[in-house]
């Protein structure tokens, strides 16, 4: 579903992605794990078409992905309908002055009537046990109802991947929990996880596969999540631990 080939790509001058290829198939529940400033998030950057690797291809669904395809508004469209992201930043995602406005906003988007927008809106706030502060304003939310009404956003555009950077920083731990849960039961739905992550303890059960980027911007391993968080001498010797 998701391939990446030979993919560089640096802001001005300084590298953040090193040459990089993997595959990711459909249904897939993976993890990035690496040390500050290795590359996940500019990877997931890339993956949502973000920005644009100055080296390298990318496709998805058997499609190349590249700039001037994302300038035509219908390719665009269907494109962010099928990969969503959850940024690292809620506050970089929500613009909206409700809850119920912001997780509408997606949907409406897509051109979906207001009939379809409110019963798509509904099903997420349900999911997310957002229903009692949809008249609110995001940015008074507490940072864990933020990150839920982002993950209720990208879900109401009911992608097939789902991708998430750093989704369980500055999150308390029974929200840390739910999340847990709530990506477990995406990933069984069938919805492909791709999601960066340095708290292994509130992950657990989540990933199968753990790709691990290096300082130099490198993938290095990619293999069993639960090999890879078993390898202490691994983790410690590329500074993940
Ligand atoms: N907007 C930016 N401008 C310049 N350099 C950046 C920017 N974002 C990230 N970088 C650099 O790119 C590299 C990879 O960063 P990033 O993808 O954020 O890593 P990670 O998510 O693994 O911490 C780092 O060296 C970082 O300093
Ligand atoms: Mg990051």
């Amino acid at each position: 579903m998701i391939e990446l080939q030979n993919i560089t790509y640096s802001y001005k001058n300084r590298i953040a992605l090193n040459d990089i290829s993997i595959k990711i198939k459909k249904g897939e529940a993976v993890a990035l794990i690496g040390p500050n400033g290795s590359g996940k998030s500019t990877f997931l950057k890339v993956l949502n078409g973000i920005v644009f690797p100055q080296e390298g291809k990318y496709i998805f669904n058997k499609e190349k992905i590249n700039e001037k395809k994302l300038n035509y508004d219908i390719f665009s469209k269907i494109f962010h309908k099928k990969i969503g992201f959850v940024f690292q930043n809620s506050d970089t995602q929500l613009f909206c002055s409700t809850v119920y406005e912001e997780v509408a906003f997606g949907p409406r988007q897509m051109g979906l009537s207001e009939h379809d927008t409110d019963k798509r809106v509904y099903d997420c706030l349900e999911l997310l046990n957002i229903e009692k502060i949809k008249h609110e304003a995001p940015y008074n939310l507490s940072g864990g109802e933020k990150k839920r009404v982002a993950i209720a956003c990208v879900l109401s555009m009911n992608p097939e991947v789902i991708t998430l950077d750093e989704p369980m920083n500055g999150i308390d731990p029974k929200g840390k929990k739910f999340l847990k849960e709530l990506i477990k039961k995406l990933n069984t739905s069938g919805k492909t996880i791709i999601c960066s992550t340095h708290d292994f303890e509130y992950v657990e059960g989540i990933f199968k596969r753990a790709i691990v980027f290096s300082e130099d911007h490198k993938i290095i391993r990619d293999d069993e999540y639960n090999k890879v968080i078993n390898d202490e001498k691994f983790l410690v010797k590329n500074n993940i631990k």
